[in-house]
């Protein structure tokens, strides 16, 4: 049957099922059928995939069959054992979204969606719970992880990427948390004030990208409120920019458990309400019963989450095996895990490694003890994960092994003291870093040529970070990262540091005692095979900056504002622990000065700018050629980049705009509008890189009418190899207009 005939037979069948529901049936769909967690889930029944983030109902009698919901944005997380078999059901954790952003390189990153769709389908799940898009507002935001970057383009469009990997499997997407989602700390009883300008430009931007560009079937809404309405309960945000503005055509979940008003929630177009409790039907038919609800608006609601079943692998019976291909994917895994890793210090050539013979020390808990990914519903449940010294000793180079065996065994006693997990998202507390006197290190020194130091940190869903211990390195690893270094460099030998990291930590106190600093993030299950081929060269690193890494914490523009404050004589629910809520109010005063933009425009220095990143080779940029483009409107950039060093590799370019400064509107000094990437260029090879730019590029929100507009004078396309390192560009005149208008203005209460 071809694309149109299945369409065709799909709507009679689904006008046929919206004929014959009944209100219970009606209301049954649309609240979801639990989690499989201890203790929530609903049903006695079978559940079909072990560790489902939700379910929804079958009805036999009409052929609706229920759908299964699976995080996350590092690969699927479900069960990988269950009750009666043996057989287990571990998932590919990829690397985390960060690290994927920092690729650059949306080619790979569909690759990614690709794999991660076929394992989902193959699994039995119909959607996956993302891909996760906030913006790194602060870097203390405990989901940093699960999200890009601080700019909405790169966010948009790696998002986009995803979400069309996937896709093409025929899985759905969830893109999340739909908006102004960008801290932890009572996230559900959090009101957001944020500018509508700021809300335009930065948080609803990389949506607005993801859902033009790649039509995801499915949208979380957020936990929190926006300027006092909850953003599952807004019909501005859900009905008159999602859909009517941005033409998004899928279902709208809301956030587990989240919102408050169930029939608010239906009103404003947030359809599935997830995972479900049996009171929300209740309460639903209760309403129509009374006519506080119109049945009409269920029918809207039912008709959109039926569109998205009759697009599923199981209504389309699709007979999956529980067999993904796992090892395939895991080569997917360690080859965007090296194209990300961001190399941020290289002196004096320390990398990469020249000689295999070279002995090696590995210092740091972090070496011995990889982190694949984050906690929470973004962790996945994955078979191993490669540590430094595995992906080491993988490519037969020796490591030290009588300071492995301590490292070792320390690591097996301290993790013998940690404490059960009171529940079942707990972030473990980190092991203690090891301490090692001079002594000891100098006895190291002596029979080694090099030492490697990792510094791990992890995080998760519920709680944000601490800028003590966390944000700032703990005493104990700042004392052996200098006293490593003082013993080794005194010996005339190198030390390079490794950082195991999901979120932004602090490098100008300890970064003069490296010689080098590679930044793998936290690089899925392969972590370790894919940093030790950017270590020995076999890949050249061409990841960029997707966040700026400020020199001090008080230098985040929302450092003052984070993680917001609790209203005084505020509701709280009382749920234990991390779970427990108070009513919160948090305040985006830096407005759309978020990351670069702020450290640019005021002048502030960074530790690394957004978009840096070193290789092993270097680069030259020629030829920016601006032409007005026939076919598409616009402007097509042509820009040419040769490899000028002597080893292959890869070059991220940005495209930054910078527009006039002192207009109505006070702009950023300059801002992402297009990025590539180059294919791998051997030694004096050259590739022109073509970008492509609309009005809208130019544009900026104005409020007061409301509309995207360019303001008339001088702008400058800026080709980039970071926010701060322009190496061409071309100023062009234009006149002012309006470029979209938008039908209304989002109100103080939306
Ligand atoms: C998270 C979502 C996730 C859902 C299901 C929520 O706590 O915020 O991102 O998809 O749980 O696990």
């Amino acid at each position: 049957m071809n694309k149109s005939d299945q369409e065709t037979k799909d709507e009679i069948v689904l006008q046929n099922w919206l004929a014959q529901l009944n209100l219970e049936q009606k209301v049954g769909l649309i609240v979801g059928r639990g989690m499989d967690i201890p203790g929530l889930l609903e049903t006695e029944d079978e559940i079909r995939v072990a560790g489902q983030a939700a379910s929804t109902l079958e009805i036999p009698e009409l052929g609706i069959p229920s759908i299964i919901l699976a995080d996350g944005p590092a690969g699927l997380r479900i069960a990988p054992k269950r009750v009666g078999t043996d057989a287990t059901f571990y998932c590919t954790a990829f690397p985390v979204a960060t690290l994927l952003a920092s690729t650059w390189d949306k080619e790979l990153v569909k690759e990614i969606g690709a794999v991660y769709g076929k394992e989902a389908k193959e699994y039995g799940v119909d959607i996956v719970l993302a891909p996760g898009m906030n913006i790194h507002r602060n870097p203390l935001a405990g989901r940093n992880f699960e999200y890009y970057s601080e700019d909405p383009y790169l966010s948009g469009h790696i998002a986009a990427a995803m979400v069309k990997g996937i896709q093409a499997q025929g899985v759905g997407t969830s893109i999340k948390h739909f908006v102004a989602n960008n801290s932890e700390t009572n996230r559900s009883m959090l009101d957001t004030v944020v500018s509508e300008r700021a809300l335009r430009e930065i948080y609803l931007r990389g949506f607005e990208i993801a859902v033009k560009e790649a039509q995801p079937r499915t949208v979380m809404s957020a936990y929190n409120k926006i300027n006092g309405t909850y953003a599952s309960e807004s019909y501005y945000l859900l009905e008159n920019i999602l859909r009517l503005d941005w033409g998004f055509k899928g279902a709208v979940m809301t956030d587990w458990f989240g919102g408050k008003d169930p029939i608010a929630q239906m009103i404003a177009g947030n359809d599935w309400l997830m995972p479900g409790e049996p009171k929300l039907r209740k309460q639903l038919i209760e309403a129509v019963e009374s006519g506080a609800l119109q049945e009409e608006i269920l029918d809207q609601n039912v008709e959109r989450i039926l569109r998205v079943i009759i697009s599923s692998p199981s209504y389309h019976k699709y007979p999956y095996s529980n067999q993904p291909d796992l090892k395939q994917h895991a080569l997917v895994a360690r080859k965007a895990a090296a194209e990300g890793a961001i190399l941020l210090k290289n002196e004096k050539g320390t990398l990469p490694l020249s000689n295999s013979k070279m002995r090696i020390a590995a210092f740091g808990v972090g070496s011995y003890d990889f982190i694949a990914g984050g906690t929470g519903s973004g962790d996945v449940n994955k078979a191993y994960t490669i540590s430094l010294v595995e992906g080491l000793n993988n490519a037969s180079i020796a490591i030290d092994t009588d300071l492995q065996e301590s490292y070792e065994s320390y690591i097996t006693n301290e993790k013998a003291k940690l404490p059960e997990k009171a529940f079942f998202f707990e972030l473990p507390p980190p092991i203690p870093e090891m301490t090692l006197d001079l002594i000891a290190i100098q006895a190291i020194a002596a029979k080694n040529d090099i030492a490697l130091l990792t510094i791990g940190r992890n995080s998760g869903e519920f709680q944000d970070r601490q800028v003590e211990d966390d944000f700032n390195l703990r005493t104990a690893e700042l004392a052996l990262i200098q006293s490593v270094s003082e013993v080794f460099r005194g010996l005339g030998k190198r030390v390079v540091v490794l950082l195991n990291i999901g979120n932004v930590i602090e490098l100008m106190s300890w970064r003069d005692c490296a010689d080098a600093i590679l930044l793998p993030w936290q690089g899925g299950q392969e972590a370790g095979n894919a940093l030790t081929d950017v270590l020995i060269g076999k890949v050249n690193p061409s990841g960029k900056l997707p966040t700026s890494f400020p020199q001090r914490y008080a230098d985040v523009p929302s450092a003052k504002s984070f993680p917001g404050k609790v209203i005084p004589d505020g509701e709280t629910h009382e749920l234990g622990g991390v779970m427990t809520s108070h009513e919160m109010e948090i305040t985006f005063d830096e407005d759309i000065w978020v990351g670069y933009r702020h450290y640019l425009s005021k002048a502030i220095p960074t530790a690394y700018p957004f978009g840096f990143g070193l290789s092993y080779t270097s680069f030259s940029y020629q030829d920016l050629i601006v032409d007005s483009d026939q076919k598409e409107g616009g402007l097509k950039v042509n820009v040419t980049i040769q490899n000028t060093g002597d080893k292959a590799g890869k070059e991220v370019v940005q495209l930054y705009i910078a527009a006039p400064l002192g207009g109505k509107l006070e702009k950023p000094l300059r801002e992402l509008k297009a990025f590539a990437k180059t294919k791998l260029l051997q030694p004096q090879e050259s590739e022109t890189l073509t970008f492509l730019l609309q009005d809208m590029d130019l544009a900026s929100f104005d409020t007061q009418q409301p509309a995207w507009i360019i303001e008339g004078g001088q702008y400058s396309i800026q080709i980039c190899a970071s926010s701060q390192d322009v190496r061409l560009e071309k100023k062009l005149m234009e006149e002012a207009k309006v470029v979209e208008r938008v039908p209304k203005a989002l109100t103080q209460k939306m």
